[in-house]
């Protein structure tokens, strides 16, 4: 859909055959909420498998019923922070995989006229300089709401930050990318317009109305 040629090198875009079939499904404007919600949930899965593949881990040792053999454990901390509300969607995915993980909550609203982020809400681990942090956000659309995101988790501590979305655009990812280019995007696609409401086109529409029948 995209010349992801010329994209920043933090910007990875999945080419997994489930990812591209489940983006699909959020794309078709017949897919009901609960339908969604789960394939927002599946897609999630996949894309943090691909951004946690350059996570390190540590030796252990384990002991199977027969014998001990070697094994490994996460060095970090995980953390999952989904900006409301849209990003609440992905978190089931992230719980369903790293059940472990501590949850953080940052609020920010959209002004629709200036298209400004506000944060209103922001409740967050304790652990973020020790953690890998995932910023959870469907659409990486102005990027401003992503850009104070991750403001504020840096604020927080947080230096191991990795944003999962599943449609970006490129005013997006170049307006996160002069902000804090040391944030990788992970994302199902790269579409190629903002329109002047500031909608990805041709995206999925308003990715918090259609997890939960709002709208
Ligand atoms: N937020 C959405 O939900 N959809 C878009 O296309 C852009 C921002």
């Amino acid at each position: 859909m995209h010349d992801a040629a010329n994209k920043p090198a933090g910007v990875h875009v999945s080419e997994h055959p489930l990812v591209a079939t489940k983006l699909s499904i959020l794309r078709a404007k017949t897919t009901a909420p609960d339908e969604f919600r789960r394939a927002v949930e599946e897609i999630t899965v996949l894309l943090f498998t691909e951004a946690s593949q350059c996570w390190s881990t540590a030796p252990i040792e384990v002991e199977t019923p027969l014998a001990s053999c070697p094994g490994a454990v996460l060095q970090r901390a995980v953390a999952a922070v989904p900006i409301l509300r849209a990003g609440l969607g992905m978190l089931d995915g992230i719980l369903r995989v790293a059940p472990e993980a501590n949850v953080g909550h940052i609020g920010i609203y959209r002004d629709e006229e200036t298209l400004r982020p506000v944060s209103y809400f922001s409740r967050l681990p304790v652990n973020l300089a020790s953690s890998e942090t995932l910023l959870l956000d469907p659409m990486l659309a102005t990027g401003h709401s992503a850009c104070e995101a991750v403001a504020i988790l840096k604020a927080a501590g947080a230096d191991r930050i990795q944003l999962l979305c599943l449609v970006a655009c490129d005013a997006g990812i170049a307006q996160l990318d002069s902000q804090h280019g040391d944030v990788p995007i992970f994302t199902a696609a790269i579409d190629p317009e903002l329109n002047d409401r500031g909608y990805i086109v041709p995206g999925l529409g308003d990715a918090g109305d259609r997890l939960f029948g709002t709208g």
